[in-house]
């Protein structure tokens, strides 16, 4: 009887292990980490803002002034599974000896820093090297062996001065050639594709080898992105280097976005959007770039579709509380939002 008795108990415990197993492993694999909501969990945030050594002035939101700290106390929740903590020295681990770019607009640098930061408070004595130049910054943690690269490139195809002006050429990438040395790449574009006027960086755009004053700009962006594409499938070796595609991060500014008729920043936003529906919907190009992802005759790029979770963050970004004194409702505080953007990263690299 007491026999029987082990042998059911065993039998117990080794089915709860394998129950646990089950819902620590598998889940992250087979569940939608972009699905979910963010919850309160008062082991966040992931680091002190204060002791990171790398964030600068625009996203430096409580060295200048932000006193409502709600927002750091959020993490995401995907509705079938929970994300992995951020390990910041295993991450050091399994990159030691490559290199990492991240290769975009602001959003980019954003993301980069809030990588940087999880980083270093995993290992704050850790030496560093630091290099900035005006077009990249690199990071280099010499024990661990590991580069972290910020590549500016607002379009990520060329623009280039010729005889009429600055012609942007949606059909050339020659950064490339930098690039695709790299382990893990990490590629944003969007936001300049909609600059007008004096904020416009090129006088003429060209396509399929004819120059135009102008064209529409979520058709200019397409085509950008398809040579984008084109180039990923042809020069980036994918047994040697990951690719990831950073979604359109969501912008703040028309209350209206979220349920707040007449409101026209995010000044005010302590709060995320609960639940997991945001009532404007998703912005035209989170389709754009799901069509040419999917138009790829390989599929070697990881989406990390990150537009919705953040369009719930409205509580996310500076607002009048960074080291230029405008309203800026479109980057994000660090610690913050982006800090999940790479605990998601971690999470498909694992
Ligand atoms: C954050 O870091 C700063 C500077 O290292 C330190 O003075 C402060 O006490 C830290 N805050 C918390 C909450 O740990
Ligand atoms: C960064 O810019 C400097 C100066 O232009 C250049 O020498 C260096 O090769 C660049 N690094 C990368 C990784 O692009
Ligand atoms: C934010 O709140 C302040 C104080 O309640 C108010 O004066 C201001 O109009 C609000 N701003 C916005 C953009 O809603
Ligand atoms: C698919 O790729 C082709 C060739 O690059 C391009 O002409 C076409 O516009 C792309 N389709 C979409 C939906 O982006």
């Amino acid at each position: 009887m007491g026999k029987i008795l082990i042998e059911e108990l065993r039998f117990l415990l080794v089915t709860v292990v394998l129950v646990v197993l089950a819902e620590g492993n598998g889940a992250v694999e087979s569940c939608d980490l972009f699905e979910g909501s963010w919850v309160v969990d008062n082991s966040y945030p992931l680091y002190n803002s204060t002791a990171c050594p790398f964030i600068r002035k625009e996203f430096d939101c409580i060295k200048f002034g932000r006193t409502n700290l709600d927002y750091l106390t959020y993490r995401w929740q995907p509705n079938g599974c929970t994300l992995p903590r951020f390990d910041g020295k295993d991450f050091l681990k399994r990159f030691k000896g490559k290199r990492i770019m991240y290769i975009g607009d602001s959003l980019s640098l954003n993301n980069f820093e809030s990588l940087l930061c999880l980083l270093h408070s995993a290992v704050p004595q850790a030496k560093f090297k630091q290099e900035i130049y005006t077009e990249n910054v690199t990071v280099t943690f010499q024990e661990y062996g590991v580069e972290v690269v910020l590549f500016h490139s607002n379009y990520l195809v060329d623009i280039e001065v010729e005889h009429v002006g600055r012609v942007l050429k949606l059909d050339s990438i020659k950064n490339g050639l930098i690039w695709k040395e790299f382990d893990l790449l990490i590629f944003n574009t969007w936001l300049w594709y909609t600059r007008a006027g004096t904020g416009q960086p090129w006088d003429f755009v060209e396509v399929g080898g004819k120059i135009s004053k102008d064209m529409d700009r979520v058709e200019a962006f397409r085509a950008g992105l398809n040579t984008w594409a084109k180039w990923v499938e042809t020069d980036v070796d994918a047994t040697k280097t990951k690719v990831f595609f950073q979604g359109t991060s969501p912008a703040h500014y028309h209350g209206s976005d979220w349920g707040e008729a007449g409101v026209n920043n995010c000044l005010n936003e302590t709060r995320p959007v609960s639940g997991s529906t945001y009532p404007s919907g998703l912005p035209i190009t989170v389709n754009i770039v799901k069509q040419v992802l999917m138009n790829m005759s390989k599929p070697i790029v990881n989406l990390l579709d990150i537009t919705k979770l953040s369009q719930l963050r409205k509580d996310g970004h500076p607002s009048k509380f960074n080291g230029f004194k405008g309203m800026d409702c479109t980057h994000w505080c660090l610690a913050g939002v982006p800090d999940t953007w790479n605990l998601i990263l971690y999470a498909s690299l694992l």
